[in-house]
């Protein structure tokens, strides 16, 4: 069946008329991709959204504003985020939390989409449990590490930026003949450094999940300059105690091979957007505005296959997300 040209409005038995939506906790690209979705859904459906800058810390200080289509007009393509973030401490207090659920009521908003990680969600879920304000997350991380979706939005963009550097110092360490361990984000979580391996053809890799013997390490890079291996790459998620610094200075006492370090950081957040996270990003934001039409509280809007899914917000830091143990085998076996 063909489709119309314009689809139907979607119901709305909640009756919201208002809506609000936040940047919350680290950035991710991706994230204005997201606001826009949501403020571009919300205006088709005939409802009224306010942005709030800062996240919580902008919404207990009341930073609120009305906010129309052509406020994100060119943004899908944008790092960052538009309405600001931040990680808030007075959030954690109930007179913070209480004073933002004030500044809501007071502007006449039906619902919050906070846009985050697991740290922003409880924040909304402390908002709905003490003060019945209906809220709804998205999944805004480049960690990947929300229980509830395959992938968070900023995961995407973040695994070529850090594959990108990885491509380059294989450029030099291959001409050096040096070892070069390498730090990408994912503060407990391997997805990242996973990824990035399978991709980045690393000789190793270590992730927060797992606890491997740096014996074994010194023994696979000796193995693979004896196999004739010009440079090694070895990728290290932040998480893993000691980091890079720690594992390279080891690869170097161990195996006596030159060896440096690179530490990616807060470059994997930037950049601007690719396709699969403005995709995910523009599906979920749509989701989330329509959640809160239809009654929908203190759930996560996540996409799992090709669906669209809502899992109760407590379950997306409650319930573990696995790290993907075939992309670590597959790893292993190609780096023979
Ligand atoms: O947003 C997730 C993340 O990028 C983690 O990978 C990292 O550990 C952390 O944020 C860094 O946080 P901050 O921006 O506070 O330095």
């Amino acid at each position: 069946m063909i489709e119309p040209n314009t689809p139907a409005r979607h119901p709305n038995p909640a009756g919201v008329q208002r809506i609000a939506v936040m940047t919350s906790g680290g950035d991710a690209p991706g994230m204005n991709a997201a606001i826009r979705a949501v403020v571009r859904t919300a205006a088709f459906e005939g409802l009224e959204v306010m942005g709030v800058r800062r996240g919580f810390s902008g919404l207990h200080r009341g930073e609120l504003k009305l906010i129309g289509p052509r406020d994100v007009a060119n943004t899908i393509q944008r790092g960052g985020t538009i309405l600001l973030t931040a990680r808030s401490a007075t959030w954690r207090t109930e007179e913070g939390r209480a004073r933002g659920a004030q500044h809501l009521r007071d502007n006449g908003v039906g619902g919050l989409i906070v846009i985050g990680g697991d740290g922003s969600f409880h924040g909304a879920h402390l908002l709905e449990q003490e003060h019945g304000i209906p809220v709804i997350g998205v999944p805004g991380t480049i960690d990947n590490d929300l229980y509830g979706t395959d992938h968070t939005i900023g995961y995407f963009t973040a695994v070529e930026t850090a594959l990108d550097a990885v491509d380059k110092l294989r450029d030099t360490g291959a001409s050096h003949e040096r070892i070069f361990v390498i730090e990408v984000m994912g503060r407990h979580a391997g997805h990242i450094a996973l990824d990035v391996a399978v991709a980045g053809g690393a000789e190793e890799v270590f992730i927060p999940e797992d606890d491997k013997p740096i014996e074994d390490v010194i023994e696979i890079v000796k193995a693979s300059v004896q196999k004739g291996k010009t440079g090694s790459i070895v990728i290290v998620a932040e998480g893993v105690p000691g980091g890079a610094q720690g594992i390279g200075d080891a690869i170097q006492a161990g195996t006596g091979l030159e060896t440096r370090v690179s530490i990616l950081g807060h470059i994997q957040r930037g950049g601007t957007p690719v396709s699969s996270d403005r995709i995910l990003a523009s599906r979920l934001g749509e989701a989330a505005v329509h959640a809160l039409m239809d009654g929908v509280s203190g759930a996560m809007i996540g996409r799992r296959g090709g669906d669209i899914i809502h899992t109760p917000l407590h379950e997306t830091w409650e319930k573990r997300k696995d790290v993907n143990r075939d992309l670590y085998r597959c790893a292993k076996r190609l780096s023979v």
